[in-house]
């Protein structure tokens, strides 16, 4: 191997470019060459490629979003758009790819990298922390700090107003920002897809008098078709409840932004460097993740579409908290 490319794609996360910045530098410190490459799949597709120099990474490690701007490709999805994408690969001499994203990019690559026998590396790069085998992904401390200061605020006119607040988070179909930004915040409940069909949460909660020594609530409610969202959960507290004063705050893509936290910066700048070591490790198609502080190589099976547990003592602890 003599050429690394290096891609972002799937949802920006905030700490990509500290990855980005990482995986160049070590890879320019071990003596290869690196090109960057443009809006995901799409710019091998497309031969959006650019030479990297270390120069090309100075003054990124604080900024949000990616520098290598992202893409949700479909045309990577169809054989002739791969193939489209080994030709430019081949044409810029790159022997080696390291992919930072989520499910969707890692289950790109791990397709790519079988169909042509490609070395891919990838980082996992999402703010909704749901790839397995990695205690942490590049982004979600950022997202849950923000969740966290935006529940704050909320709180303030939650309180003064006595209502009972629903606040959507993103997460795709995981509860991890909605269960710990609850935690952080000192929200009630969370509401995540992991027990959404074990149990009415909602009901329960209720049922509980979650609102006996309290004048107002908040309950955060992760995205997901499982839970039903924070809107349709105000909409069945305003039909079988009237009592409450009920309203919703679905926080978006403010999440996805914002100069990453230290944690996540020094976790990109780790699994970047260690990008480089699988690959001089003749490590091929492995996700790169983090265990107990150690660095561990979690095969791109494994990463993807294999659920990532929730800690349940999370839950409980929630619960107690929040009487
Ligand atoms: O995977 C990251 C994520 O922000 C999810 O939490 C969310 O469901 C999705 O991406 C939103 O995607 P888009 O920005 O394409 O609407």
């Amino acid at each position: 191997i003599k050429t690394i490319g290096i891609l972002t794609s799937g949802g920006d996360a905030p700490g990509m470019n500290a990855a980005i910045r990482a995986v160049t530098r070590s890879a320019i410190f071990s003596g290869f060459s690196v090109k960057g490459i443009y809006r995901g799949y799409r710019g091998l597709i497309t031969n959006e490629i650019v030479d990297f120099k270390t120069q090309n990474v100075s003054n990124i490690i604080q900024m949000g979003g990616t520098i290598l701007k992202t893409a949700r490709c479909k045309e990577f999805q169809t054989p002739e758009g791969r193939q489209l994408a080994y030709d430019t690969l081949r044409q810029h001499g790159i022997d080696a790819l390291v992919v930072i994203g989520g499910d969707g990019s890692l289950t790109g690559a791990r397709i790519f990298a079988t169909e042509f026998n490609f070395p891919i590396i990838g980082l996992p790069g999402t703010i909704d922390n749901d790839l397995y085998g990695t205690d942490k992904t590049i982004g979600y401390d950022t997202a849950l700090n923000t969740i966290m200061e935006c529940v704050d605020k909320i709180r303030d006119t939650a309180t003064s107003h006595e209502r009972l607040f629903f606040i959507e988070v993103m997460g795709r179909d995981a509860g991890f920002l909605a269960l710990n930004g609850a935690i952080a915040s000192g929200a009630e409940a969370a509401i995540i897809p992991e027990i959404s069909t074990e149990v009415d949460q909602l009901a329960e909660l209720i049922q509980n008098g979650f609102r006996k020594s309290k004048n107002s609530s908040i309950v955060l409610v992760a995205e997901s078709p499982v839970t039903g969202g924070a809107m349709a959960l105000a909409e069945r507290v305003k039909n079988e409840y009237p009592g409450y004063d009920v309203r919703v705050s679905i926080l978006g893509h403010l999440q996805r932004g914002g100069s990453p936290t230290a944690s996540d910066r020094i976790l990109a700048s780790r699994l970047g460097a260690a990008a480089i070591d699988a690959l001089l490790d003749d490590q091929r198609n492995v996700m790169i993740g983090i265990s107990n502080d150690n660095i561990v190589y979690v095969p791109f099976s494994k990463a993807i579409k294999n659920d990532k547990p929730i800690n349940r003592e999370l839950l409980d602890t929630l619960r107690r908290l929040s009487i």
